[in-house]
């Protein structure tokens, strides 16, 4: 972490997915703060310098918690505001930056809002809160446009007035239970000023900010056809770095960037030094870039990094492409290639085939190699990416070499977007399955009782936190090797030069005082003469095999 000032420059952020990393309290089989308060440790001992929570508020649990029905609360099955104290607390005086989820797209259908809106007539102030339409058609009976929710199926859908009658259609570009706010109310932006503040008085560290392309539409929400060859954001993919995709009406509006010039004001009330960071699925960087101008946001996820496959020319154009892009800016780059919404990287970069974003992968899909193939990829590319100036962002479990859980159950797949596709897309639950702690004990450690709410698979024991400390070729050392370099080289605060005389399949860089070599070929490459600080698998010695990197002192 850099020392002083700006931490988020540089930092290492672990994002904790609450439902599945440890159940402290309680017998359901799902995770909750307890269980994250007494594993801090193990993440000082990782050696990442923050942690971002995904959401605990109180929920229907529909989307996972990211169907919000209270800003400021903690849903019991997490535990209570006390125990988030005590949580932030824990974490700051083991030296860890806490942030936390803020959704703004959408709240909860059960949030006392919607409720409101649902209870009061047409054209109320209440109503005024969500998006309602009225629909097409002679009796309004379709929907006010063609939109599809990114998780399958229409965007609206249609309510019984308060006299019992059908009426209008309200927009949620998630789930239906996630009906869409308007951001053109005032009202809503002082609900979220106020929420930011609540947090913010609590002492967090920053907001990742949901869906921070979303909240404004287009004037008059226009029909609108995603391209044939979109992801599940109705993003166009494989366009070129320079490409400025067609704006779907629904995301990336040029008004969106007011609310968070507004809300780096409200932070800079507060002392320290409090971040915003946008997911937002935009594309091409430098339009993504526009959110963290300097009186913006922080930082922005980098999805044009994680949607690379292994592959060496690709990879250096948008490790190009982004420093660029953020650095026109002002802005730190951020690295990240696993979160709870893709395909683990531990499976994703060996995928061979067509797999796009949010589908998931299952027992009917084709094209997924074996788990030690997969592993020894997502160890070379974590190695390139945790080499890289900027922010880099870690995933649950990942440090533990994780693969996707491709064979649950149906019967246990709990994503919406499972049930909204009939089953045609599996979905993001394989990403969620419940953390190995150790090998030997109920749950794998995840929980005293043994439950877990999605079943853990019984190759999991391999994978056990404890059963890789202190094994030196275990992924676990190797995330804590690759940490405990990159903070003592000041890897997170260097310039990258690309080094000449490699192969075309090989990306070669220096960065302070470490050369890193990556083999994303079928060949072997010879290795320059130098002292071996890292590689990606054990035995490296004058060759670097296919699908290893390395970090030498040259
Ligand atoms: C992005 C979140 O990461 C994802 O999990 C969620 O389903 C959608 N936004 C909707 O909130």
């Amino acid at each position: 972490m850099a020392v002083g000032s700006e931490w988020w420059r540089s930092a290492v952020i672990y994002q904790i997915y609450p439902r599945s990393f440890s159940e402290g309290a309680g017998a359901t089989g799902v995770g909750d703060l307890a269980g994250i308060t007494a594993r801090l440790p193990a993440l000082v001992e990782l050696g990442v310098d923050a942690v971002w929570v995904s959401p605990f508020y109180p929920s229907p649990q529909k989307d996972a918690g990211y169907d919000v029905a209270d800003y400021c609360a903690v849903d019991p099955l997490f535990g209570t505001l006390a125990d988030f104290d005590a949580l932030l607390k824990e974490a700051h005086g083991l030296g860890l930056k806490f942030i936390v989820d803020l959704v703004p797209n959408h709240t909860s259908d059960q949030h006392a809002w919607f409720q409101a809106a649902l209870a009061s007539p047409k054209g109320s102030d209440d109503r005024d809160h969500y998006i309602f339409r009225e629909g097409l058609g002679k009796a309004g009976e379709l929907p006010p446009n063609n939109w599809e929710s990114v998780f399958g199926g229409p965007a609206w859908t249609r309510v019984i007035e308060p006299d019992g009658a059908p009426g209008q259609w309200y927009l949620h570009l998630f789930d239906t239970s996630q009906p869409d706010l308007n951001w053109h109310s005032a009202w809503v932006h002082e609900q979220f000023r106020e929420i930011l503040r609540f947090w913010l008085g609590r002492g967090v560290d920053g907001f990742r900010v949901d869906v921070a392309h979303g909240l404004m539409k287009a004037p008059g929400l226009p029909d609108y056809t995603p391209p044939v060859n979109a992801n599940s954001m109705g993003l166009q993919q494989e366009l070129s770095s320079d490409d400025e995709p067609p704006t779907p009406p629904y995301w990336a509006q040029d008004t969106v960037h007011a609310i968070y010039r507004d809300w780096h004001r409200v932070l800079e009330q507060y002392p320290g030094e409090q971040v915003l960071v946008a997911e937002a699925w935009v594309e091409p960087l430098s339009k993504l870039a526009r959110w963290v101008r300097p009186d913006e946001m922080q930082q922005a996820f980098n999805f044009a990094y994680l949607e690379n496959p292994w592959d060496a020319t690709a990879v250096r154009e948008i490790i190009d492409g982004s420093l660029a892009a953020f650095g026109a800016v002002g802005a730190p780059s951020t690295w990240v290639l696993s979160n709870h919404d893709v395909v683990r990287h531990a499976t994703r970069l060996s995928l061979v085939g067509d797999h796009p974003q949010g589908v998931g992968v299952g027992p009917a899909s084709t094209g997924v190699p074996d788990r030690a193939f997969g592993l020894r990829r997502a160890r070379a590319a974590t190695a390139v990416m945790l080499a890289l100036p900027g922010s880099a962002y870690l995933y649950q479990g990942e440090e533990l070499g994780l693969p996707e859980v491709i064979d649950l159950p149906d019967t246990a797949r709990q994503d919406p977007t499972w049930a909204r596709t009939h089953h045609e897309r599996y979905g993001r639950d394989g990403c969620r399955v419940p953390l190995p702690w150790e090998a030997h004990a109920p749950a794998y450690g995840f929980s005293d009782s043994g439950q877990s709410w999605l079943p853990q698979p019984p190759y999991w024991g391999g994978y056990a936190r404890d059963a890789q400390a202190g094994d030196e070729g275990s992924t676990l050392e190797l995330y804590r090797a690759a940490l405990r370099l990159r903070a003592s080289e000041t890897l997170g605060t260097g310039i990258v030069t690309w080094l000449e005389g490699y192969p075309s399949t090989a990306l070669a860089f220096s960065n302070a005082n470490v050369t890193v070599i990556a083999n994303a070929g079928r060949e072997h490459v010879m290795l320059p003469k130098g002292e071996l600080l890292l590689s990606s698998q054990p035995g490296t010695v004058d060759v670097l095999e296919p699908d290893t990197t390395v970090w030498l002192r040259i």
